[in-house]
């Protein structure tokens, strides 16, 4: 979503009340890797498509004497370590817009939470629009993203609708030359006409946070500079293979940049390992149809599902290979979706 594209609510005196709605998005070149977790600032550039399922509405209100945030996630009280965050996020927010007030905020989700999926991606780009708005402030797109940014990573993204690549940024300079360097900007893809086929085989909460497992990989990895150093090529031919609309090299470029990251995870030590034997079975899958002669790639996140790309005309074949090597799990069909928006008052 471009700045242009984003409406700025109706905000009714001495009750700032804005809701926003953000898809999830995928990398097809990833972001693994943190060189400064203050500022969620990515050691590696990385590029992602945006889905048009899952999307995460939330609504941000200001309280008017209440000491503390008051926050739900699909109507339950949050709490734990996404409730701190949420508040942490909320905190930035209101240092930037100078203003105090407490929030309450209401977040549906409609992502399965913790499996791999980026939930965090469209909980955070729905959250900074909404709360950017709440409490007034004026921010183009790359703000926007750069604000996102803050909460998760990955979330810098969603605030864009189809392709969208991430900047590192900087590190050299102060940090606030380096918070202003690094955020998502779309990117064109000719012609291309995909789908991105979702096989669930666990929807439970994965065993190692994202966050721990990148520090783990970093610190301990002997893969992961080689890895990093690969990534910056992937993304250039990625970005070229993009702009011909030449799905075939943007699946094997994705492919390989996803396996690559979690080969620098399994020689981490101790090995972080999200795949499981359920998610090779379904990567077995996909090799026997490329060979069968669908173009058909595998990308995988912080968690066991796999995420197939393929043509929109193929996705139907490639949802069925994949639901029959993992039975019983969930089987999702995303196509390219919109960026991150603020809901007007009439819906
Ligand atoms: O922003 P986080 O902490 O959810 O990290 C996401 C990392 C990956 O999903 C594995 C890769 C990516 O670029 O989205």
């Amino acid at each position: 979503m471009r700045s242009e594209q984003l409406v700025r609510p109706r905000v009714p005196d001495g009750a700032a009340d804005a809701t926003a709605v953000a898809h999830p998005n995928i990398a097809l070149i990833k972001y693994w890797g943190k060189s400064d977790e203050r500022l969620f600032l990515p050691r590696t550039d990385s590029l992602s498509m945006t889905l048009d399922i899952f999307p995460t509405t939330t609504r941000v209100r200001l309280a008017d004497e209440a000491e503390h945030d008051t926050l739900t996630f699909n109507g339950r009280p949050a709490t734990g370590e996404a409730a701190r965050r949420i508040v942490a996020f909320l905190d930035l927010v209101r240092e930037r817009a100078g203003l105090g007030r407490r929030a309450v905020v209401d977040t549906e989700n409609t992502v399965p939470t913790g499996a791999g999926l980026a939930s965090s991606a469209s909980g955070f780009a729905a959250l900074a629009v909404a709360a950017a708005a709440a409490y007034g402030l004026d921010l183009d797109a790359a703000a926007l993203s750069r604000l996102a940014r803050r909460g998760s990573g990955s979330a810098s993204r969603s605030v864009f609708g189809g392709f969208a690549v991430w900047h590192a940024g900087t590190t050299t300079g102060t940090a606030t030359q380096a918070d202003l360097s690094s955020y998502a900007e779309p990117v064109e893809a000719g012609g291309l006409d995909p789908a991105l086929v979702i096989a669930v085989v666990n929807a439970g909460p994965k065993e190692v946070s994202s966050r721990e497992a990148m520090r783990r990989t970093v610190d301990t990895s002997p893969l992961y500079e080689p890895w990093a150093l690969s990534s910056k090529a992937d993304l250039a031919d990625m970005r070229a293979a993009l702009s011909r609309g030449d799905l075939p090299a943007v699946g094997e470029i994705a492919e390989r940049n996803a396996l690559g990251m979690h080969a620098t995870m399994l020689a981490a030590r101790p090995a972080v390992r999200y795949i499981s034997p359920a998610s090779l079975t379904v990567l077995d899958s996909v090799l026997r149809l490329r060979q069968d002669g669908v173009p058909a790639y595998v990308t995988m996140d912080a968690g066991p599902n796999v995420k197939v790309l393929c043509r929109r005309a193929d996705a139907e074949r490639v949802a069925e290979t994949v639901r029959g090597a993992a039975p019983g799990g969930a089987v999702h069909i995303a196509k390219p979706g919109p960026g991150a928006r603020l809901l007007s008052e009439d819906g």
